[in-house]
């Protein structure tokens, strides 16, 4: 499915920005709320990742990595995540895939193959985050957000998540990930992180879960044209 601006499809919200700037938690309750199915582009990709790191293909464009993508099968059930039949939920948060995820990311044969999957789950409208929805994937999107906060904010709630998951992490060693895959998510030539033009840039760094989500809600309804309740 090629993704058209249409007058009678359902909204399609995007929210990009950099890691740990809370897009998923926001997302999914934008979604929620919206009641439109919500999109994680990272699990996806993280996905991609695991698959092609089991099968030791490297990061870099090869015959095998191209046959490879394109029998990649994702889907997503319940919030959880599946590769064919097999739940990755929990295969693709850990530290292995998190440091060789941008590298994978940053290669056009993985993104150009992952442009359908991501279009086709828009069909009955939806609210996305990643890094590229409203700039690559989405550009029709009916509303544009990208989310931003200090990596040191980032790092923060990054960090107790782990923390809270009883992994045992550092609070400096988080910082230098963070900033790492900034810097590789920024500066690939494929898809760079950067707001679209048209999106609503919006710092969380000082501000909580409930400000954040209410704030993007004020600017769906307006964007929508839905009289607040
Ligand atoms: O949001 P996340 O941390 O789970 O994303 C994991 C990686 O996937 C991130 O470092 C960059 C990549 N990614 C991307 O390149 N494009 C997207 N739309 C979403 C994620």
């Amino acid at each position: 499915m090629s993704f058209m601006p249409a007058e009678d499809r359902a909204p399609v919200i995007v929210i990009d920005g950099p890691a740990g700037a809370g897009k998923s938690t926001v997302a999914r309750e934008v979604a929620r709320r919206m009641d439109l199915p919500f999109l994680d582009t990272g699990a996806i990709y993280r996905a991609i990742t695991l698959v092609l790191l089991r099968d030791q293909i490297p990061p870099a464009d090869s015959p095998k990595l191209r046959e490879r993508v394109l029998d990649f099968r994702v889907s997503f059930s319940d919030c959880r995540v599946f590769v064919g039949t097999e739940d990755v939920t929990e295969a693709i948060r850990t530290p292995e895939i998190d440091r060789a995820v941008s590298a994978y990311s940053a290669l056009r044969t993985v993104r150009e193959s992952l442009l359908d999957i991501q279009r086709n789950l828009a069909e009955n409208g939806l609210v996305a985050e990643g890094r590229d929805m409203g700039t690559v994937v989405f550009p029709y999107a009916d509303v544009k957000i990208f989310l931003t906060a200090s990596p040191e904010a980032r790092a923060g709630r990054r960090y107790h998540e782990r923390v809270g998951r009883g992994e045992a992490v550092s609070y400096d060693d988080t910082l230098s990930a963070v900033k790492r895959r900034d810097r590789m998510d920024s500066e690939r030539s494929e898809a760079p992180l950067r707001a679209a033009e048209d999106s609503m840039l919006f710092d969380t760094t000082c501000r909580d879960f409930e400000q954040v989500v209410s704030r993007i809600m004020d600017m769906c309804r307006s964007k929508l044209k839905i009289p607040a309740i």
